[in-house]
């Protein structure tokens, strides 16, 4: 009998709904194939949602993703809606408070090469050359959502007796919080190469050292097999690019996992190519790891394959259909093996007439699975 899921798509603000398209196209042509279903329900999220409902997450949104078995989202954000006034609604919010809602802590980024974009690398192919590593970043704690205040200060904090603006934004964790984000981490590199590298800042950061100390307890009671090594986040933004290929699964809190994710997508050449999962207990979301690329909305030139990469991972970790995902990574890995590009993953060498569009591009993947 057909199995039937349903998924809230979120496409967002900018090429979102160009690329999300795309997502579905290649997820309806695997369901096809292995007799699944998939029925879908579109949702606001970002700046769209501020425009429609005045805020960043509508709650018939948040409605929507909790009794869904998946969400695909594309991305949010555009100069439209930015702004620092801390009382007109962000974009950003949205995405931050579905994170949350939904208890999305566990953020899995996989940095990894498709062969033939090796040299769109900024780094020499010798050093990105295997490049594969799993940034586990933690996503619902942290500076992101601690206490945060922004106010005027009369006194002038008593010490040049100054008057002015005063900020502040709390690094807080506790200890189940890092319990489990450690646990993903090490089930994620029993099932890769065996090693774990926590990054903290444990020479400054109070944070950083009960973290290191709770990460190394659950490692030897529960994790004797898998190697553990500590970075601190200063050396490893270094190492990432002099020894990329040393890493296997990096664990990290949800600031350093920001930056960091950043940096490591950058050693495949192409941000566009990064796909990424959030989970947690119930419902998980699924997005690129770039952003909406307001610059080139509208034109039908934006590179699908990061959210075409995100369906994988919806269907390995949410459906269990591994085969499915294989299917999806081969069909990406031959498109690519014949040359065909979007405008972001060119390469000196790229034909011409290899150049193709979002829906051209979303057409070669399906007809390769
Ligand atoms: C990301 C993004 C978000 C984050 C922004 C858009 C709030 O940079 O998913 O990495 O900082 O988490
Ligand atoms: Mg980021």
């Amino acid at each position: 009998m057909t199995k039937t899921y349903n998924i809230c798509l979120l496409p967002g603000d900018g090429i979102g709904p160009e690329i999300i398209a795309e997502g579905v196209k290649v997820l309806d042509a695997v369901g096809a194939k292995y007799d699944t279903a998939f029925s879908y329900t579109e949702a606001l999220l970002g700046g769209c949602a501020i425009d429609a409902c005045g805020t960043a997450l509508p709650d018939e949104t948040l409605r929507v993703a909790e009794a869904s078995d998946a969400v695909l989202l594309a991305a949010v954000g555009g100069p439209k809606w930015d702004t620092t006034d801390p009382a007109k609604p962000r974009p950003e919010q949205g995405l931050l408070g579905i994170r949350k809602a939904l208890g999305l802590y566990t953020n899995l980024r996989p940095v990894q090469i498709f062969n033939a974009l090796a040299d769109a690398s900024t780094l020499k192919p010798e050093i990105v050359d295997g490049v594969d590593m799993m940034i586990v970043r933690e996503l619902t704690g942290g500076l992101y959502f601690g206490r945060r205040e922004r106010f005027y200060d009369e006194d002038g904090c008593g010490t040049s007796g100054a008057a002015g603006q005063r900020a502040y934004d709390t690094l807080e964790y506790r200890e189940y919080e890092v319990e489990r984000i450690a646990r993903q981490a090490f089930e994620a590199a029993r099932k890769r190469r065996n090693k774990v590298t926590s990054v903290d800042k444990a020479n400054v950061l109070e944070t950083s050292r009960m973290w290191r100390e709770i990460v190394h307890r659950i490692g030897a009671q529960e994790y004797p097999d898998v190697e553990l090594e500590d970075l601190l986040v200063d050396n490893t933004a270094m190492q990432l690019i002099s020894r990329p290929v040393d890493f296997d699964v990096v664990v990290t809190e949800n600031m350093f996992g920001d930056i960091l994710s950043d940096e490591a997508a950058q050693i495949t050449g192409s941000l566009g190519m990064l796909a990424s999962a959030s989970l947690g207990d119930g419902t998980a979301l699924y997005e690129p790891s770039h952003g909406s690329a307001p610059d080139i909305a509208g034109r039908g030139i934006a590179n699908p394959l990061a959210q075409i990469l995100s369906v994988e991972m919806m269907l390995r970790y949410s459906f269990d259909m591994n085969e499915a995902a294989d299917d999806i990574r081969r069909a990406v890995t031959a498109v690519l093996d014949e040359g065909w590009r979007t405008g972001d993953i060119k390469q000196v060498d790229t034909l011409a007439d290899k150049i193709v569009g979002t829906v051209a591009m979303g057409d070669l993947v399906v007809s390769h699975l």
